[in-house]
């Protein structure tokens, strides 16, 4: 098992990666936290997985946890989930010192961190996150919210885990386009941050997507170090950690325009990525060979790189509406060479229709 500390004052705390840490999970949490009870968060398939070996894990150390169960899907990141989360937590007497544990992906991790954020002003919460994406990206910076009607994420607090728990072995029974979509970010700490990542990437394609045991620790051991570092500077996103939204103004677009229907989240970033790169070139940021490599890595991952087809006067204006946006300006993160992103907050609009045009 590896641990990474995120310093973070005192809100720090550590991630252990590893296989086999469910079931290690009650002493994983006890070292932790001292909680008054557990309460678990999760959807009914993850629990039909992986509930039992919870179950047994936490009964080692002496905890009973009660267990709400989460209708799958985007949906259930609302206000009315949360506010039915919140009658569950009165009637079991939640306190202070009670502790959630949100064991899923992404949608589960945001919405019982939102929940332990704003129940009695903050109760203590666990991360085992499921999803690759959630290993390598959600999980781990204290992001949490729900949805508002008119857009995604938009009802939320940065609020710290007191431990993320990222056991492997889940991404056994992943789907495998969810899979692949959680390597879209993976790909992206390359750009951002990590050449030497990125080129470990593109020579052992085959190895990730067979999903080797070694591979899947760097990736997301090499992920979470990413994520960290870039969190620990700038936690609440005044600057730097926008870098971390590289390839996400047009994939926010494309998911937006295709009505969340058509692609994971992860897909309509991976095309994002290119065309982000492609604009960085025409700017004259990096060369060709960028935007070249990039589509190659994510192809060969099996990921989407190309746009449907969408009206770019449309991608632009819902770029506009992006919570990023500022007065309307389209902010986008540019690459100048792999492992380096620079931010900007006014690009031309005619230089980003071009590069939507070309296809
Ligand atoms: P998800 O949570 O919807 O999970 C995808 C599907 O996989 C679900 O059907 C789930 O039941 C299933 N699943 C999860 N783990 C499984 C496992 N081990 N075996 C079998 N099935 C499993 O999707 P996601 O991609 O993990 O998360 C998407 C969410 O994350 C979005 O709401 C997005 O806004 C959010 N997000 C948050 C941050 C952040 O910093 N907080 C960052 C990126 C994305
Ligand atoms: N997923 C982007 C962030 O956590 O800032």
């Amino acid at each position: 098992m590896k641990t990474l500390n995120i310093d973070l004052d005192d809100r720090s705390y550590d991630i252990l990666i590893g296989t086999g840490l469910i079931e290690q999970a009650g002493r994983l949490i006890a070292e932790a936290v001292f909680p008054s009870q557990v309460v678990v968060l999760t959807h009914p398939t993850i629990k039909s997985l992986y509930g039992d070996k919870l179950d047994s894990a936490l009964s080692t150390v002496g905890m009973k946890p009660n267990w709400i169960e989460i209708p799958e899907g985007e949906s259930s990141k609302s206000l009315t989930q949360a506010a039915d989360i919140f009658d569950r937590l009165f009637e079991l007497n939640c306190d202070r010192k009670s502790l959630l544990v949100a064991l899923g992906g992404g949608v589960i991790g945001d919405l019982t961190g939102f929940v332990a954020a704003v129940w009695l002003r903050g109760l203590p919460f666990i991360q085992i996150p499921t999803t690759l994406l959630s290993q390598v990206d959600s999980s781990v910076g204290g992001k949490t919210a729900v949805n508002h009607p008119q857009g995604k994420n938009l009802i939320g607090a940065f609020y710290q885990p007191q431990r993320v728990i990222i056991d492997l072995d889940t991404l056994k029974t992943l789907p495998e386009n969810e899979f692949k979509a959680g390597l879209a970010e993976v790909v992206k700490y390359g750009i951002i941050e990590d050449p030497d990542f990125f080129d470990f990437l593109e020579n052992n394609s085959a190895a990730i997507l067979a999903q080797d045991p070694a591979c899947m620790e760097r990736i997301v051991q090499t992920s979470c170090a990413v994520k960290g570092q870039v969190v620990e500077k700038d936690e609440t996103e005044s600057n730097h950690r926008m870098i971390l939204n590289y390839g996400h103004t047009i994939g926010h677009a494309v998911e937006a325009l295709t009505h969340y229907t058509d692609y994971l989240h992860g897909e309509a970033v991976a095309i994002g990525m290119v065309y982000a790169a492609r604009l960085s070139c025409n700017l004259g940021k990096c060369d060709p060979g960028v935007p070249t490599r990039i589509q190659a890595l994510l192809e060969k991952l099996g990921l989407p790189t190309t746009l449907p087809k969408l009206d770019p006067d449309e991608i632009v204006e819902s770029m506009t509406h992006d919570k990023k946006a500022v007065q309307k300006k389209i902010r986008f993160i540019l690459v100048t060479q792999i492992g380096t992103v620079e931010i900007h907050n006014d690009i031309p609009p005619h230089e980003l229709k071009k590069v939507l045009q070309a296809g």
